[in-house]
């Protein structure tokens, strides 16, 4: 074939090939999007900032999107309405997760909170989140521990302020919450590595964190699993079985423990999550070794980086604005006194700050594709058919910065909260705000991470005045973003700490 027939013949191929494609995804009702490449789809098209370039293509192609992702079709959600009508008015077909291969690694799909489909062993174990360890009543139980290490960490960047030298916010608040959840979990702090056990967890936990957030081929090609190219699976799998190795015998030990409690007839008070789960192993049976081991192991993931990334971004948003700083700050001053500490009993009469905590999640939200669902048969959305199978991602970080929801929505002003019925669960149903999703699989840890993120910040903010290193303006913190399992900032915060108040 001689090139002019070539170039006769290939505008008329990819034609033939475009209205085929285009009649195919007529008749199957499939939502509108982006034309994709043999083989891998739009998958070029995702990059390095998936949550950035779906939005973009969600503006040309509409908020009830699909694309081919390698073999996965990917339906990506991209508007607050379309938003309530997958994580509330159809979220019984929307209730699954679509499952990362790094994640079965040791089984821990098949046993997970987070990951196992809708069952009655999800309900369980989802009610054991809910009522026995994010409950009103435990929260309170450990109002204590949370004020220790906010306070532990303020001593700390204390003792730096007083050396001048600079704190990397994120790793003062990942830290702390690392120690926290720890703790709360095991009432052992591995956050400060001293021991050979605890510096292992510490280890292998950074490399659950970072494994995480790597995009794995076998996602889009499933029939690479056999391979693991990328071995990203067993790499998790070691780090895994580290973590579960040291809990599980923990677990051995506190059961053997209670038996002999309960054997000389004494009674002790509940201290941590572990215990709440070896009395539910020893009387209610109604959990197994391996969920309870692989259900702490969540809370450790799940609890850590997204809080923490919160308040690296909720401070460099501050910090670059003398305005909200200041505003900030005055309030903090009215409610809590020049040099008193924020406690949690302040958290309500802290509007300010809390609307900061809003905006930033509005702007930064730690998932920005929340954790992704899939349908397990084929379901009706919107007037488009959404195939069975299908990977179902809400771009919160589209809805926060959509024009037809926000006002200037590229600035940070959490002065548009102040006396709005927004909150962070959907608010006030129009679900314009979800970072921590919505429906059935809602994030259960809101109680502790709210908290949390307003203790740590709301202290930063009042117990100490910033500056930048080498006098560099405020102004020109750097706000770019990283992918990764959470939303992180692309150069850390590293900021110097003025002596106390
Ligand atoms: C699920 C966000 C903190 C435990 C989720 C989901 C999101 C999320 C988006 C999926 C929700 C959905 O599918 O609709 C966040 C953010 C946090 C945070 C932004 C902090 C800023 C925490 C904490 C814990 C936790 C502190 C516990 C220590 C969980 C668990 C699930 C979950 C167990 C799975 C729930 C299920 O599938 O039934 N979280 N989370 N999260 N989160 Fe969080």
């Amino acid at each position: 074939m001689d090139i002019q027939a070539v170039y006769l013949l290939l505008p008329l191929a990819l034609g033939i090939i475009f209205i085929a494609r285009t009649i195919e995804r007529r008749a199957s009702k499939l939502p509108p999007g982006p034309w994709g490449l043999p083989v891998i789809g739009s998958l070029h098209r995702l990059g390095a900032k998936p949550h950035q370039s779906l939005a973009q293509l969600a503006g040309r192609h509409g908020p009830i999107m699909s694309l081919k992702l390698g073999q996965v079709t990917a339906v990506v959600i991209s508007s607050a309405p379309a938003a309530r009508l997958v994580l509330q008015k159809q979220d019984h077909s929307f209730a699954n997760r679509a499952i990362p291969d790094s994640i079965s690694a040791c089984g821990h799909d098949e046993v997970s909170v987070v990951w196992r489909p809708v069952s009655p062993r999800w309900r369980e174990l989802r009610r054991i989140c809910v009522s026995e360890i994010f409950s009103c009543h435990k929260m309170e139980a450990c109002g204590g521990l949370r004020r220790d290490k906010v306070h532990q960490m303020v001593r700390d960047v204390s003792r730096i302020a007083a050396l001048g030298e600079p704190v990397l916010i994120g790793e003062a608040a990942f830290r702390t919450m690392l120690s926290l959840i720890s703790c709360m979990v095991l009432s052992v702090d591995v956050a400060d590595g001293n021991s050979k056990a605890a510096a292992e967890f510490k280890k292998s936990f950074s490399g659950i964190l970072e494994l995480a957030g790597v995009p794995n081929s076998v996602d889009y090609f499933p029939w690479l699993r056999m391979i693991d190219p990328q071995r990203i699976r067993a790499r998790m799998a070691a780090h895994f079985e580290k973590i579960l190795r040291f809990t599980d015998s923990m677990i051995d030990e506190r059961m053997r423990q209670k038996k002999l409690d309960q054997e000389q007839g004494s009674v002790s008070e509940n201290r941590d999550v572990l215990d709440t789960l070896v009395d539910i192993l020893l009387h209610e049976h109604s959990l197994t070794k391996k969920e309870a081991n692989h259900l702490m192991l969540e809370l450790f993931v799940a609890g850590t980086d997204t809080t923490s990334s919160t308040v690296e971004w909720a401070m460099s948003e501050a910090l670059r604005s003398p305005r909200i700083l200041s505003r900030a700050k005055a309030e903090l001053v009215q409610v809590t006194g020049k040099g008193g500490r924020v406690e949690e009993k302040d958290i309500p009469r802290l509007p300010y700050l809390q609307a900061i905590v809003k905006e930033t999640m509005r702007m930064h939200p730690p998932a920005p594709l929340l954790v992704p669902r899939t349908t397990l048969a084929q379901v009706d959305l919107g007037g488009f058919t959404i195939p069975k199978g299908a990977q179902i991602m809400v771009n919160v970080w589209a809805i926060g910065r959509d024009p037809g929801t926000w006002d200037s929505p590229e600035r940070f002003e959490p002065e548009r909260f102040l006396g709005s019925d927004v909150d962070m669960r959907g608010g006030g149903g129009r679900f314009e705000l979800v970072p921590f999703g919505g429906g059935r699989r809602m994030c259960p840890g809101i109680p502790l991470a709210s908290r949390m993120i307003h203790l740590m910040l709301g202290s930063l903010i009042h117990s100490f005045d910033w500056k930048l290193e080498g006098g560099a303006k405020m102004e020109d913190i750097d706000m770019d973003d990283k992918f990764g399992l959470s939303l992180q900032k692309a150069r850390p915060l590293r900021a110097v700490p003025l002596a106390p108040l």
